[in-house]
């Protein structure tokens, strides 16, 4: 079919590239002229596994290209697929300007009955009022996509969830997935914006609600890790997005669950259970700036270590990630603060405080730092010679492990002072198995 995508970002980009693969001869378009050039040389400039070499081959096979949104004179694509951001408003709402704005171009620029498939995250109800506002035949058909695995999941998604008003609408936007073995959740509109939406809120609510388990262990002398390998062979509970740390961030669960909220309260429900969500996360990435003050006194000139800015593992992206909040404090607290990451940096240090020294490998972060804060769980953290690492440290080589991925024995007993997140120094317990 002929699709275009507008908005190519991270999931615009992903969206016009796998449907171009999948045989689709896809119109990419962005309204940034040089997101624009980079795309069209098969650069998406953020890293993304997969992308950038399927942007080349989707690219040089014809299957897709990609205009700036003001080089489009007449759109005659049968869908038109929307992706643009909508990040949070200082209220918790979404910022729907840009979908408006794209919504108001494809309304002008389409020359005959295109199909709007709205890839964004909008406020339930929200599509149906921005369809009817803009005379367009109209689909919600939100996406799962996590960064780091987004090709994947696109290609092999759990679910395709389309909402929609009229069975036509419904089989063409089915015809962009044919490629794709998936089961298909048809429904309304609404109704589909809500699923998305319940969808990152759940998987929120167990990533807070795990590491309020934590911090009961860390004040009882349990061990989270035993705790969750004790609750995850229970088949009802399973062991998915119960890892303890520093809590989410990104740029979907933290806007997500905000709008959720929001939009709750204005229609008059109060979400106390989504509100608690938020708190505990919002608590949880200030804990290695506690235990910091608490093992060293004060932050005033001590050497801090960062590993890790992403807001996990497998992307750049530094969007509401804990690393981010917690430099700002241990700066503001006089602390001396090195921080690497192997990919959400140099790019990201513009969000880092003045005084943040970015280093360019993990060495050169902890050479000399009296304290190391583990802040996202890259591969090549757990893979450290923890006795090179003590030799380069200072004391009291206080390592702080915020996902508790570190191995705490090897640590422990090559003297560091290990302090995971709920974790119960397995050291002095004999005979355990
Ligand atoms: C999420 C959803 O998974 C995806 O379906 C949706 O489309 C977009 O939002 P993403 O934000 O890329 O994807 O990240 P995800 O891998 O889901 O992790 C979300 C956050 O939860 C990360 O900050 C991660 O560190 C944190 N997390 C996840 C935990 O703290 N513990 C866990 O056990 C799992």
């Amino acid at each position: 079919m002929n699709v275009a995508v507008v908005g190519l970002g991270r999931v615009g980009s992903v969206a016009a590239a796998c449907l171009a693969e999948a045989g689709h001869s896809v119109l990419g378009i962005d309204i940034a002229p040089d997101r624009v050039k980079s795309l069209q040389k098969g650069k998406s400039g953020f890293y993304e596994p997969g992308l950038d070499s399927l942007l080349q081959e989707t690219l040089s096979s014809g299957a897709l290209s990609v205009k700036q949104l003001g080089k489009v004179d007449r759109l005659d694509s049968e869908i038109t697929m929307v992706a643009v951001g909508t990040p949070s408003l200082a209220s918790g709402g979404s910022d729907l300007s840009s979908v408006k704005s794209a919504l108001n171009w494809i309304a002008n620029k389409a020359s005959g009955q295109t199909l709007l498939v709205m890839k964004c995250t909008l406020p339930p109800g929200m599509g149906q009022v921005l369809a009817q506002q803009y005379r367009l035949s109209y689909v919600a058909n939100p996406e799962f996509l996590r960064e780091g695995q987004a090709v994947n999941d696109w290609r092999k998604p759990d679910r395709i969830v389309i909402g929609g008003d009229r069975r036509q609408d419904i089989e063409l936007t089915r015809r962009l997935y044919n490629s794709i073995e998936a089961p298909f959740v048809i429904t309304d509109i609404v109704t589909a914006e809500m699923i998305k939406y319940a969808a990152n809120a759940f998987l929120a609510t167990k990533v807070s609600f795990i590491n309020e388990i934590a911090n009961v262990c860390n004040l009882v002398g349990a061990d989270i890790e035993d705790v969750v390998a004790g609750v995850a062979l229970d088949p009802r509970i399973g062991s998915s997005f119960l890892r303890a740390g520093l809590g989410y961030g990104g740029s979907c669960f933290p806007k997500d669950i905000r709008a959720l909220e929001f939009v709750s309260t204005l229609n008059g429900y109060s979400c106390d259970l989504l509100r608690a969500v938020i708190s505990v996360n919002n608590r949880q990435r200030l804990l290695p700036v506690q235990v910091l003050q608490r093992e060293l006194g004060s932050l005033n000139g001590r050497e801090v270590a960062i590993l890790g800015l992403a807001f996990k593992p497998g992307t750049d992206d530094i969007r509401e990630a804990p690393a981010v909040d917690i430099i700002r404090l241990l700066v503001e607290g006089g602390a001396r603060v090195r921080v690497y990451d192997p990919q959400a940096l140099p790019g990201g240090s513009q969000a880092l405080p003045t005084g943040t020294t970015i280093a360019k490998s993990t060495n050169e972060a902890i050479s000399s730092a009296e304290a190391l804060v583990l802040c996202t769980e890259w591969e090549e953290f757990s893979q450290l010679d923890w006795e090179k690492v003590r030799h380069t440290m200072r004391p009291p080589y206080l390592v702080i492990d915020g996902r508790n991925t570190l191995p705490e024995e090897i640590l422990t007993d090559l003297g560091f002072r290990y302090i995971g997140i709920g974790r119960k120094s397995h050291r002095h317990q004999e005979g355990v198995a």
